[in-house]
């Protein structure tokens, strides 16, 4: 019933557009006929009559043909859009050209805005909701934790000196692996959702590269690792965030040192790209353990370890790699990894040169 009460809202336009122009144009007429040319009532009657019949028919097929389809096309995609249902909203032909075909196509317009904008918070609130399962499961490890070794020492163990230091230390740990975790959820919630903007400048690669390898000296002399920097060139300069560009060296130094053997060695080299002079690679290799050829695809992803343990132990959040590939795809650039287990793995990223080198050095 419904049904038939909106369809009828299609003809009314129509109807009354007819009915106005006809009994007008029909009163004219009449009026005209009776007092300008004084015509007999009964002729003039007719005419007026015909005349109105006639207008009326008219216009409502001129009005039919003009507006129906239109408005036909109008009405089905604002219910589309109440409905949701995008898919349905086909690109108009223009025929016209008028303000009809220019509201409908506007409104097709609006429509794909919607329909973007729906995609796009749903896209948000799934990863949300992905993210907050996730992060509640890694905090319940350290949380449960500290919650035993605290639990045992008002147990009793608290009057045994040795046993307190070692369980407050343990605590400690996982304390301190709390706070890493708060600070990487917090650098990827931001990357992952774009809120982190990479702040692009010409900046020289030597330098960073150095600073970078000098803060984390103290980490591979206490594993036992030497870690170097191939010597390259100190006026390199590339474009990209300074900040962001520490962060991704940062992490992938920090598992060269991790996930390497005693005596082992980590060392960072600029290379060429042969076909491109633009670009450059920069890698980060160790004489690791290497990672098996079924994991590497999902080493970048959100808290994957290949060893859960040893990452725990060595105070890894999961996420260093995942922050790793948000920062350089950010970039523009490209993460590539390479490794063989037992041996070691090859972490490389491009960077843009800003300029090209002088033809005379070479
Ligand atoms: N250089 C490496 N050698 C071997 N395995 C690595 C290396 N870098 C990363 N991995 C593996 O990839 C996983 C994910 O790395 P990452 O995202 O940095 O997390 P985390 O180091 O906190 O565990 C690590 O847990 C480890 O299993
Ligand atoms: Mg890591």
């Amino acid at each position: 019933m419904s049904r038939t009460r909106r369809r009828s809202k299609v003809y009314k336009l129509g109807i009354r557009l007819a009915l106005y122009t006809s009994v007008l144009s029909a009163g004219v007429s009449y009026l005209l006929m009776w007092l300008v040319f004084e015509m007999n009532t009964d002729q003039v009657l007719t005419i007026a009559l015909s005349l109105l019949l006639g207008i009326f028919i008219t216009t409502y097929i001129v009005s039919f043909a003009l507006q129906f389809r239109r408005i036909q096309v109008l009405e089905q995609v604002s219910k589309n859009i109440s409905k949701k249902r995008f898919e349905e909203i086909e690109d108009l032909r223009t025929l016209y050209d008028d303000e009809l075909d220019y509201i409908i196509k506007h409104l097709i317009k609006s429509s794909r805005t919607v329909e973007r904008e729906i995609q796009r918070l749903n896209r948000i609130e799934n990863y949300r909701k992905e993210f907050i399962g996730d992060i509640s499961h890694e905090l319940k490890t350290p949380i449960f934790a500290i919650q035993g070794f605290i639990e045992t020492l008002l147990n009793g163990a608290l009057e045994d000196e040795e046993v307190n230091r070692a369980f407050l230390q343990k605590a400690m740990r996982n304390v301190n692996r709390l706070i890493y975790l708060t600070k990487d959820l917090m650098e990827i919630s931001k990357l992952e959702t774009g809120e982190l903007k990479s702040e692009i400048e010409d900046i020289y690669l030597f330098d960073i590269v150095k600073e970078t390898v000098e803060s984390l000296n103290y980490k591979a002399e206490k594993e036992k690792i030497q870690l170097t920097i191939y010597p390259f060139d100190r006026n390199t300069q590339i474009r990209a965030d300074k900040n962001q560009l520490k962060q991704v060296l940062i992490n992938l130094i920090e598992n060269g040192i991790k996930y390497n053997v005693q005596g082992g060695k980590v060392e960072v080299l600029l290379k060429e790209t042969e076909k491109n002079p633009q670009k450059l690679t920069l890698s980060v290799s160790d004489t690791g353990m290497g990672i098996d050829e079924a994991d590497l695809p999902r080493v970048t992803e959100r808290f994957f370890r290949v060893d859960k343990s040893r990452s725990r132990e060595r105070g890894g959040t999961g996420l260093g790699l995942a922050i790793v590939k948000h920062i350089i795809e950010a970039h523009g650039e490209q993460l590539k990894i390479k490794s063989e287990p037992n041996k070691g793995s090859i972490f490389s990223i491009t960077l843009t040169r800003v300029n090209l080198p002088e033809q005379l050095d070479a």
